[in-house]
């Protein structure tokens, strides 16, 4: 019988996605694809790779770009944390290693935002090194193939796929191997309904055998999700409004929304126009409200997010009504700032 490994490779030949960083051995853009499709499809990726690839075509142009152009590049695909430690990592890479892209796996293990996965990855597609990635691909199929009931989240879970991911891997074609059995769990081995007639290891593959493919990889904790209610004021007064720079211990943090008041059930308009949070906020000053307050419902991983606009008209500049985070901007420039999806959507609705 042929090895595991053999097969997966044999398959990814054939069955491939011709993506542009598989391309290349150039580290910074192997890195730079990795951090993207770190919680990202290729498909929602793709275009934002392209667009920092051509941006910054190497870590010093990364390094030397201004925070702000990177956070607005960025804008859309989420997760903003990955792109601050991106921008964190380069100037660390353009500096202490003088541009040179560290091709150590212990060494690119301590890039900001860099975990085992994404080393392994880089260590492997750039340096050719051996290291086995484990990403949520490789655990499906690990899974299923082997029949391996452990949790993947949790400790012995991890230390038993990494183990057995480290014992499969082809040493002398390391790169071909990661990627041939991520992709094969992308396209192949997928998590819902794959088609096991065609599938290649389908008589090696234990749950495949056992009727166990809906059932494996078992995970112990369901993620917990918070619902939170957001009442965003957009404030304008005759040409300009206000936006807030979000910052750290929270969602979108250096990413800008409007005033925000959050309270914990959703408020209806006649219920918020006479709570305290909204007289405290408007502290007496003439306004109107602009249009009915629209709704919406945004879904991040761990959150939902429930969120009212209210489109109110200060008859006097409202400066004095602001935290200190906010900006007052003109109107007409708000697309210059890097904002969150929901926000995105938001002023896409009220063109
Ligand atoms: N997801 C994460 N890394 C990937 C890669 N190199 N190719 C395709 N999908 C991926």
């Amino acid at each position: 019988m042929k090895k595991f490994s053999e097969k997966i490779i044999y398959w990814y030949q054939e069955n491939k996605r011709d993506l542009p960083w598989r391309n290349t051995k150039d580290a910074y853009l192997i890195w730079l694809s990795e951090i993207i499709l770190q919680q990202t499809r290729v498909e929602q990726g793709m275009a934002y790779y392209l667009k920092f690839a051509k941006e910054f075509p190497t870590v010093k142009h990364l390094a030397a770009a201004d925070d702000e152009k990177v956070m607005k590049l960025w804008q859309g695909l989420g997760y903003y944390s990955r792109a601050r430690n991106l921008h964190a990592a380069a100037k660390v890479i353009s500096e202490k290693h003088k541009g040179k892209f560290p091709n150590e796996h212990s060494d690119i293990l301590l890039l900001k935002g860099v975990g085992e996965y994404t080393a392994a990855a880089i260590a492997s597609f750039a340096f050719n090194k051996v290291h086995a990635v484990v990403d949520g691909n490789v655990y499906r199929v690990l899974s299923r193939v082997f029949g391996i009931e452990t949790p993947i989240d949790s400790t012995e879970g991890k230390k038993e796929f990494y183990k057995l991911a480290n014992e499969l891997i082809d040493k002398k074609n390391p790169a071909l191997h990661n990627q041939a059995i991520m992709e094969f769990g992308a396209i192949q081995c997928k998590p819902v309904s794959p088609d096991c007639s065609v599938c290649p290891l389908n008589t090696m593959c234990f749950a495949y055998a056992k009727k166990r493919i809906t059932e494996l990889p078992i995970k112990a904790k369901k993620t917990k999700v918070r619902c939170r209610y957001f009442n965003y004021i957009v404030l304008h007064h005759k040409t300009l409004t206000a936006l807030n720079k979000r910052g750290e211990g929270d969602i979108w943090n250096s990413l800008y929304d409007f005033p925000l008041i959050e309270t914990n059930k959703e408020l209806g308009e006649d219920q918020f126009l006479k709570s305290k949070d909204w007289k405290n906020f408007i502290d007496g000053a003439q306004y109107t409200v602009k249009s009915i307050p629209v709704s919406y419902k945004h879904i991040l991983s761990h959150q939902k997010i429930y969120a009212r606009f209210w489109e109110i008209e200060c008859a006097k500049p409202f400066d004095k009504l602001l935290p200190e985070t906010a900006v007052v901007i003109k109107t007409k420039e708000l697309h210059q700032y890097a904002v969150p999806r929901l926000i995105d959507i938001y002023l896409e609705s009220r063109k």
